[in-house]
């Protein structure tokens, strides 16, 4: 489908549900950019699960968001429950413009949900020449190193800088093997997820993604993983007074309330210490870029560059929707 035909799609079903028009666009190009930069399990996919939570009142389609200024650089901001992509996209403008104003901005959002890629955000601050570390919390999926049972989410790490040029550095990685979007994905259209990324309910390891939903998916590199998921634990929920420690609630199974999804944005400027940052910046890329590369790779590529070209690519082309998705839209909009 064409991205001019699905944006008023999605914003005409935003609205249905009860946002208002800006929310409505917001968490539309938030959508149809996960699906531009190949982010499947984050994009049409969890359209119907966004409707379903608000018809449902745990996502609070009309939020009274309050933002409380701590300093010139610091603002604590409560979403009440709206959309996840609303409160991320106020949280990272008011980051940028606390960091434009002092040097650094760096802002706390509670009560939110799922707001989709953070790199979608950090993006944005990258665009204005600023560096930025975004973490989110999420729900239960990883078990903590040497327990039985899952409670960190696959709580995704984020640093983007500016590179000088015009692909923006995003390295933007979940803390787990695989994506859990990516499983829900596999689960829904009935492919298997590969080996070593999950184990089943009763600890054996599986391929099948409808047992690794109801299991646990293992970290990235063991102990270090589990560590760095505790760490955007602490960052996003302890610290932000959001859901933490196994308390972010699953947005696909659990409507027993609302998420509370915390985040946390730092922002600052890239010149801070050195004027000539984006010389040594341009310096340090081009180094490890001219290295000798392994055979099988023909190119040496920073965090983000793919997806950059991958969006570049897809912007062109029409969205594929598969059948799942075309019969949640048809229902969406018709029921
Ligand atoms: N909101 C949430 O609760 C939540 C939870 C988990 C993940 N996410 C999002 O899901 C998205 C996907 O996460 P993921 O872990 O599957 O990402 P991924 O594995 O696709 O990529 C991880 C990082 O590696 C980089 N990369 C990939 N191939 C590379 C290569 N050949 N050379 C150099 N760098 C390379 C990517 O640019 C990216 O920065 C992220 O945007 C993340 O924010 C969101």
């Amino acid at each position: 489908m064409k991205i001019k035909k699905l944006k008023p799609l999605l914003i005409k079903i935003f609205k249905k549900h009860g946002l208002n028009i800006e929310h409505s666009k917001i968490s539309a190009n938030a959508l149809i950019n996960a699906e531009l930069v190949g982010a499947y399990g984050h994009g049409l996919s969890r359209l119907k699960m966004y409707c379903d939570r608000i018809s449902k009142k745990v996502i609070n389609p009309k939020p009274k968001i309050k933002i409380k200024k701590i300093s010139q650089s610091i603002s604590h901001i409560d979403a009440n429950n709206s959309i996840g992509f609303v409160a991320a996209d106020i949280a990272i403008k008011k980051a940028i413009d606390n960091a434009k104003k002092t040097g650094i901005g760096l802002v706390a959002v509670k009560n939110s949900g799922h707001y989709g890629l953070s790199g979608y955000y950090a993006e944005q601050a990258v665009k204005k020449n600023l560096i930025t570390m975004i973490f989110t919390n999420a729900p239960p999926a990883i078990a903590p190193y040497g327990s039985l049972k899952s409670l960190f989410g696959t709580n995704p790490i984020c640093f983007g800088t500016p590179t000088g040029s015009k692909i923006p550095f995003i390295l933007d990685t979940s803390i787990s093997m695989i994506n859990r979007g990516k499983i829900r994905v596999a689960a829904r259209n009935n492919q298997k997820i590969p080996e070593g990324v999950a184990l089943d309910q009763f600890g054996n390891p599986t391929t099948d993604p409808k047992k690794a939903l109801k299991g646990v998916q293992l970290p990235i590199a063991g102990f270090r993983g589990s560590g760095l998921a505790w760490m955007v634990d602490i960052l996003s929920g302890v610290v932000t007074g959001a859901g933490h420690a196994g308390k972010v609630k699953d947005p696909f199974d659990d409507f027993s309330g609302p998420q509370n999804v915390g985040h946390l944005f730092i922002v600052f400027k890239s010149n801070l210490f050195e004027a000539n940052f984006k010389k040594r910046i341009k310096n340090n890329i081009s180094t490890i870029k001219r290295l000798p590369k392994i055979r099988s790779v023909p190119e040496i590529l920073f965090p983000g560059e793919n997806k950059f070209y991958r969006y570049k690519k897809n912007i062109k082309k029409n969205i594929i929707i598969n059948q799942n998705i075309k019969n949640d839209i048809k229902k969406l909009i018709y029921n």
